[in-house]
């Protein structure tokens, strides 16, 4: 077991921990889109390393693709404002699209991704989600069709998730210490 990263206050889900949900996830989409033109889409950066475990998980022919929009910046609050960056190759036309996220906080992000890709009328538009913060009192602004697990409201880094651009390769998922980002 390799050492905890100095600047993580706890583990929130561990490498096995993460490994389940992402088979448990591959597993209900591979029964739910038998027969279905699927196309995942991932948001990058952040989840890039769910959609590589994912894919891998769901056991039908699929396509990928990628989208890069802004919305925190390098700080740990949302700004509501959404850029988007990179759109996507593919046509999504008529076909049905998985958007592959690594955590739904507000939901701006992914609101107006959505509005955005319907407008290109694919034949399905859904939410698969790693964490949710779905804490009470919050409300997203989107309704995710899959979702890993539920977060708490702490800043998270790992498995994808940054802070800075840094801790994306961490392993597992971790509460950053507080003193890191303010
Ligand atoms: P939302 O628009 O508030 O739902 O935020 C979505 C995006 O903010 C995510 O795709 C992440 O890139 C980023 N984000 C939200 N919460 C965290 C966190 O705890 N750690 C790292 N990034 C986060
Ligand atoms: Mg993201």
């Amino acid at each position: 077991m390799e050492a905890l990263h100095p600047d993580i206050e706890r583990v929130l889900f561990d490498q096995e921990h993460i490994a389940d949900i992402v088979k448990r996830m591959g597993d209900e989409i591979t029964r739910d889109y038998q027969g279905k033109d699927l196309v995942l889409i991932a948001v990058l950066r952040g989840a890039v390393v769910f959609m590589g475990d994912l894919m891998r998980a769901i056991d039908l022919p699929l396509a990928i693709d990628f989208m890069a929009v802004s919305s925190y910046g390098d700080r740990a609050k949302s700004s509501g404002i959404v850029r988007i960056i990179k759109d996507l190759d593919i046509d999504i036309k008529g076909r049905d699209v998985l958007i592959v996220e690594d955590v739904l906080d507000s939901g701006l992000t992914l609101n107006y991704l959505m509005k955005n890709l319907s407008s290109r009328h694919p034949a399905s538009l859904e939410v698969a989600t790693f964490l949710w913060k779905d804490v009470a009192g919050k409300q997203a602004a989107v309704d995710p069709k899959y979702v890993g697990t539920h977060c708490p409201d702490d800043f998270v880094v790992g498995y994808g998730l940054d802070f800075a651009e840094r801790y994306r390769n961490l392993p597992y998922i971790g509460v950053l210490k507080p003193e890191v980002y303010s």
